[in-house]
């Protein structure tokens, strides 16, 4: 066994045994554990500076890549950073990129699952998106080839949002009430798109999902968006509570935007 591998302010460094041909990493950084690399049978490392004669479009913009700094430590091979995912690319080159030679992630997330193992306990919660049947894959949402891998331009929280109406349009609106959350949040402060134990991927299942914001709404007096919630509030919410949530108990069901009324009535 390697000494444990340690995490620098630069790169993540990953501990490498080699047995027989091919390359075994064992790794555990201050969060993850490695626990299957991809692999190609028969196929060896080559080092990361082999790929940029043929492919500079992913090469050229990799260095700000949060996964540019994923390393396999064995001074020999040099930076093996893209083998990390795609697996050992030997017969890759000498094949001249023959298909087939290499591990493509976008078909298959075990690859990303060898590091988030996380995920795949996520992903298998009983509301998710169906990434394990294979209709929604973490490219979709992810691009790990550039910058912080959330897939748009601009600002995460933007740059998330804007990921889930490329497939949502509905919750897009443009509606004439939209809900501030989604300005404030973005889809994120519902919904956990990984998955959760709730219907609709919610981070909550009841009024808790809404009293992360909203608490003052059962003190009287407390206003809104202009609408004098009052005491009247507290003693609806009080009875109506016992029928569903806010948004299931024939209140507040517009929860992305209502064109009907402020309130977020349907
Ligand atoms: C000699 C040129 C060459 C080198 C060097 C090379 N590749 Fe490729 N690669 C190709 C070609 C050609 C394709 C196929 C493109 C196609 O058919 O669309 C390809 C395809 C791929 C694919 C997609 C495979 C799939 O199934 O969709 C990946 C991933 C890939 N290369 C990764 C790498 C990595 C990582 C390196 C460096 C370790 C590398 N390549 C080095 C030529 C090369
Ligand atoms: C964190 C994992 C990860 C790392 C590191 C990584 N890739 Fe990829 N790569 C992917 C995924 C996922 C896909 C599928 C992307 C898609 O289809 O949009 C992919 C696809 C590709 C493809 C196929 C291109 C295409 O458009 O079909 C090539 C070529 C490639 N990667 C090269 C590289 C090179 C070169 C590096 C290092 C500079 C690298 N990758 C580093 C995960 C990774
Ligand atoms: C070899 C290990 C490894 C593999 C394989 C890997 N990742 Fe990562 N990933 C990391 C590490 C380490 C971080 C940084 C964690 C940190 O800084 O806390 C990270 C961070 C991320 C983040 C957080 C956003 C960011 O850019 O900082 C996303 C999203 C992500 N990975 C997605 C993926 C996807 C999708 C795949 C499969 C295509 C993948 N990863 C494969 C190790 C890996
Ligand atoms: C439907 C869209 C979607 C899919 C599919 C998806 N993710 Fe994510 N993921 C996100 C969003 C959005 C974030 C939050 C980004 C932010 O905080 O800005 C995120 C964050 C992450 C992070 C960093 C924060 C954390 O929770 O640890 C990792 C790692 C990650 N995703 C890995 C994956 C992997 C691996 C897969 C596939 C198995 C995957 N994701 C599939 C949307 C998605
Ligand atoms: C690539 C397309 C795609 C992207 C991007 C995407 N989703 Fe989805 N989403 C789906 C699919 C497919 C389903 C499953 C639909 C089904 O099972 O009927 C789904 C289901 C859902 C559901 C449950 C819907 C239901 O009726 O049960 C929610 C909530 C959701 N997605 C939220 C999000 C959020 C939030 C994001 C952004 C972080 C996002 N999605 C990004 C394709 C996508
Ligand atoms: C304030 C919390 C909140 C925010 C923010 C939010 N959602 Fe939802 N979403 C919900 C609730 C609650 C439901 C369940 C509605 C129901 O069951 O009637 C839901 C349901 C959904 C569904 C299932 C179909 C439907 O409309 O019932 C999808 C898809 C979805 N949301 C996507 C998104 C997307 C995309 C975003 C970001 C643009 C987003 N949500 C932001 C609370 C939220
Ligand atoms: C991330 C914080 C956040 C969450 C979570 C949240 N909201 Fe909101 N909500 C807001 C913001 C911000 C506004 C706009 C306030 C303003 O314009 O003064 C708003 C406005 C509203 C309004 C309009 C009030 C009015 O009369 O103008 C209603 C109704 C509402 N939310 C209901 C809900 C419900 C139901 C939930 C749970 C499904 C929820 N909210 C979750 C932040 C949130």
């Amino acid at each position: 066994m390697n000494p444990p591998p340690k995490k620098s302010t630069q790169r993540i460094v990953i501990g490498a045994i080699v047995v027989w041909s091919a390359l075994i990493i064992s790794c555990v950084t201050a969060e993850r554990i490695i626990v299957a690399p991809a692999h190609v049978a028969g196929a060896t490392y080559v080092g990361s500076k082999e790929c940029a004669q043929c492919h500079s479009d992913k090469t050229d913009h990799f260095a700000g890549a949060t996964h540019a700094r994923l390393h396999i430590s064995d001074v020999k091979l040099g930076d093996t950073t893209c083998e990390a995912c795609h697996g050992p690319a030997s017969l890759h080159i000498q094949s001249g990129g023959k298909l087939g030679t290499i591990v493509n992630p976008r078909k298959n997330p075990e690859a990303c699952f060898a590091c988030h193992l996380d995920k795949r306990g996520e992903m298998s919660l009983p509301h998710t998106h169906p990434v394990l049947a294979g209709k929604v894959s973490c490219v979709d949402c992810h691009d790990v080839h550039k910058d912080k891998s959330v897939r748009g331009g601009g600002a995460a929280l933007a740059a998330s949002t804007e990921t889930c109406l490329k497939c949502h349009t509905q919750q897009a609106g443009p509606f004439t009430y939209p809900h501030g959350a989604i300005k404030e949040e973005g889809c994120l402060a519902c919904h956990n798109p990984h998955g959760t134990v709730n219907d609709k991927m919610l981070i909550a299942r009841d009024a808790n999902l809404c009293l992360r914001c909203h608490l003052s709404q059962l003190t009287p007096g407390f206003n809104i968006g202009g609408f004098k919630t009052g005491g009247a509030h507290a003693n609806a919410v009080g009875s109506r509570l016992s029928e569903g949530a806010c948004w299931s108990a024939g209140c507040h069901e517009g929860v992305h935007g209502s064109n009907v009324n402020a309130s977020l009535r349907p």
